[in-house]
């Protein structure tokens, strides 16, 4: 587990996605007063945001257990079907890239979120019969990175249906010093900015720069983390103040330069740039529209005067 100590345990101690924090506690403590398992929940946003961590909190706050897969995983109804019969009331069932289950797997999954019944097939041709087997009252947690992707009779089944955000630097700074402090590492103020601003809104990127800016300290100054150790050790990581990457660069350069500032098509844009179209439209795009340097509109992703000013190219209307 890459992230392991850091994630928080609780919901008191998640940091920002206000709205769905406050819409899950209302809908967990509801839950527990009717002593009944918390209805099914889909997480969907860009990857890093916290999916798996508030899965985490969601079992603890039902003082339930926690049984993490994903779509890919689950090869046949049979493996779906063993996981569904070992657990116990109130317990929390992950799947991530829930978007990704296969089509005789995801069947199954119906009648055991709409009824907790797990319907199987005894025999074949005429003696074949079904029968319904009772499953104890769990809750699903399904995250994918687009809802989109999902088939409408699978997330219509979910109760709960919630967009996770890019997170602000504030929001960022703190999850920094919040993780620097689990790891006893002392960061200044500044030092926390600068981690935070280079994330791309992601709490998984902050923490995995925080523990590389932590192995710079260690070996290249007194251990703690400064503004200026913070600035010397991202700089080297060549990460630019706004944490863009080449990735991000070539998106912006390719847009401006073959494509006169665009609109361009996904399509072309991938083709263009070599890059995957889901890892365009999950990784880069959006942090490049929160950053205000692309748009996207009808007739595709265009190019911002603010994209042009940070790589220094010149606009023109
Ligand atoms: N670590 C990673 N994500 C976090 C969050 N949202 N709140 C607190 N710590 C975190």
């Amino acid at each position: 587990e890459i992230e392991g100590g850091l994630r928080p345990k609780w919901m008191a101690d998640y940091i920002g996605q206000e709205n769905v924090k406050e819409r899950l506690n209302i809908y967990i403590t509801a839950a527990k007063q009717r002593n009944e398992a918390l209805d099914h929940v889909l997480l969907y946003g860009p990857p890093g945001l916290g999916k798996t961590t508030l899965a985490h909190i969601i079992a603890n706050e039902m003082k339930g257990n926690i049984r993490i897969t994903s779509g890919p995983a689950i090869e046949r109804p049979g493996d779906l079907a063993a996981i569904l019969t070992n657990l116990s009331e109130n317990d929390v069932l992950f799947i991530d890239e829930i978007h990704r289950l296969n089509r005789t797997v995801e069947e199954i999954l119906y009648p055991a979120m709409e009824d907790y019944a797990l319907d199987i097939i005894i025999g074949k041709g005429p003696s074949a019969r079904s029968i319904r087997l009772e499953l104890p009252k769990f809750t699903l947690i399904g995250a994918t990175t687009r809802a989109g992707l999902l088939t409408s009779p699978l997330r219509d089944r979910f109760g709960v249906i919630n967009k996770l955000e890019l997170y602000t630097t504030e929001q960022l700074t703190y999850i920094t010093k919040r993780s620097a402090s689990l790891l006893n590492v002392f960061i200044e103020e500044e030092g926390a900015i600068e981690i935070a601003s280079r994330s791309r809104g992601t709490p998984r990127i902050a923490n995995r720069l925080l523990k590389r800016v932590r192995d710079f300290a260690e070996v290249k100054a007194d251990g703690r983390i400064t503004k200026k150790v913070a600035i010397d050790a991202l700089q080297l990581m060549e990460i630019d103040y706004l944490g863009l990457d080449h990735v991000d660069k070539k998106m912006i350069t390719t847009i401006i330069s073959n494509f006169c500032g665009g609109p361009v098509g996904l399509d072309t844009l991938a083709a263009s740039t070599g890059e995957e179209k889901n890892t365009i439209e999950d990784v880069y795009e959006p942090y490049l529209l929160q950053l205000g340097f692309i748009n996207r509109t009808p007739r595709g992703r265009i190019v911002m005067e603010k994209a042009y000013k940070h790589f220094n190219i010149p606009y023109s209307e």
